[in-house]
């Protein structure tokens, strides 16, 4: 069998499994020393005042609402190019979303639709870092404080990113990171809030842990007292400290994982630059860097996404497509009425996106496979 590439995989080496094992033999394997230790850490790493690690990314997009005071007769700006999650928090919190389009060429959030979607009742943005590059911020902070908005940035796919002199979370009011298999820094499943405002990441964190006032760590250490009072209606959140252990080995190599994510980048752009009609991801500039979580390629006219993809994995190339606009699931359309707007740019870009394997134990063995299969594939569908 010739090489496969598979979409993505995970980089774990053996610092990662003994460092799971150690928890594992330490007698306490839930949210203890090992999490505190690694919320400290991602604190200096981004520099955010609050940190809270939690068991999804999903959960922390949830709490920030939530913290935040986001509810019922609340409208929250979503961009309709991003994950159920973005929106579905929003739903859970009680509030409603209001999708909008978003950037042709990097299908970020677009600030003027933003602009157009507010309405007396909206209450809070959240912007995507779609495929690791960083929304407009610093344009979203200004609008958001013009308007009396929260900002929240849905950076799942962003970790490390860097725009216009800042990092997610640096001036929203939350920003939400997911550890899920595939992204740039992984526990299997995992999740960090981090919050401007100490009062709203001390919410977040009891809501996190069943709305009660001290942690299972406190509560369950030799000679503490059991007792606690229940102050809020919380949820089960928490990050354990054997997923834990696994992330503190990840952040230990974030800049060297980008690093690799970036060559691979780099390398697809030289390789398939000259294919008539393909549009290629954004590149790098001194003020605004992605994570490469994501290579998102846009086919040209007259393709089939679907059948390029199906060939290309005939020849051992995995991909996938970020993403389907919300607006077009069928949940969407029934329930939420933004859905039925106009979003002209997501729609086109559904039919072309392919998003390439990008993942740092990639070999260039790998990256040389992908490159030459795409050119080959792309070629025979222009019938050249
Ligand atoms: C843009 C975006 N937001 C939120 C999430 C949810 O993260 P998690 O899977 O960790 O709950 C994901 C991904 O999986 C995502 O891609």
């Amino acid at each position: 069998m010739s090489r496969q590439v598979p979409f993505a995989a995970p980089l774990i080496g053996a610092a990662e499994i003994e460092a799971v094992t150690a928890v594992l033999r330490s007698g306490w394997i839930g949210t203890g020393a090992v999490t505190a230790d690694t919320e400290q850490r991602f604190a200096d790493y981004l520099g955010a005042p609050h940190v809270l690690l939690l068991n999804s990314g999903t959960a922390a997009l949830h709490l920030a609402l939530l913290a935040l005071g986001i509810g019922p007769g609340d409208e929250v700006i979503v961009p309709t190019v991003t994950f159920t999650a973005t929106a579905a928090t929003v739903l859970h919190a009680g509030a409603v979303p209001v999708l909008v389009d978003v950037e042709p060429d990097t299908l970020r959030i677009d600030v003027e639709a933003v602009r157009r979607a507010l309405t007396p009742r909206t209450r809070a943005v959240v912007a995507v870092h779609f495929a690791g590059r960083m929304a407009d911020v610093r344009a979203l902070r200004s609008l958001c404080d013009a308007h009396g908005l929260r900002l929240i940035e849905d950076s799942a796919h962003a970790l490390p990113a860097e725009r216009d002199g800042t990092v997610p979370g640096g001036i929203a009011d939350a920003a939400a990171f997911s550890f899920f298999v595939t992204k740039p820094l992984t526990s299997a499943e995992g999740g960090l809030l981090t919050m401007a405002d100490g009062d709203a990441a001390a919410r977040a964190r009891v809501l996190s842990a069943h709305g009660i006032d001290r942690d299972a760590f406190a509560r369950h250490s030799f000679g503490r007292s059991p007792h606690y009072d229940v102050v809020a209606p919380g949820l089960k959140y928490n990050m354990p400290d054997t997923a834990s252990a696994l992330l503190r080995c990840q952040l230990d190599q974030a800049d060297a994982m980008r690093a690799r994510r970036r060559d691979i980048a780099t390398a697809y752009l030289a390789a398939l630059a000259d294919l008539p009609g393909l549009r290629l991801p954004p590149v790098d500039t001194p003020t605004d860097t992605s994570s490469w979580y994501l290579f998102v390629v846009q086919l040209g006219d007259g393709l089939d996404r679907d059948a390029v993809a199906a060939e290309l994995h005939r020849h051992g190339v995995g991909t996938s497509v970020h993403f389907r606009p919300l607006h077009q699931f069928s949940y969407y359309r029934t329930e939420v009425a933004s859905a039925a707007g106009e979003f002209p740019v997501a729609d086109d870009a559904f039919t072309r996106v392919l998003s390439l394997p990008i993942f740092p134990g990639m070999s260039d063995e790998d990256i040389e496979h992908v490159a030459t299969a795409v050119r080959a594939v792309l070629e025979q569908a222009v019938g050249r």
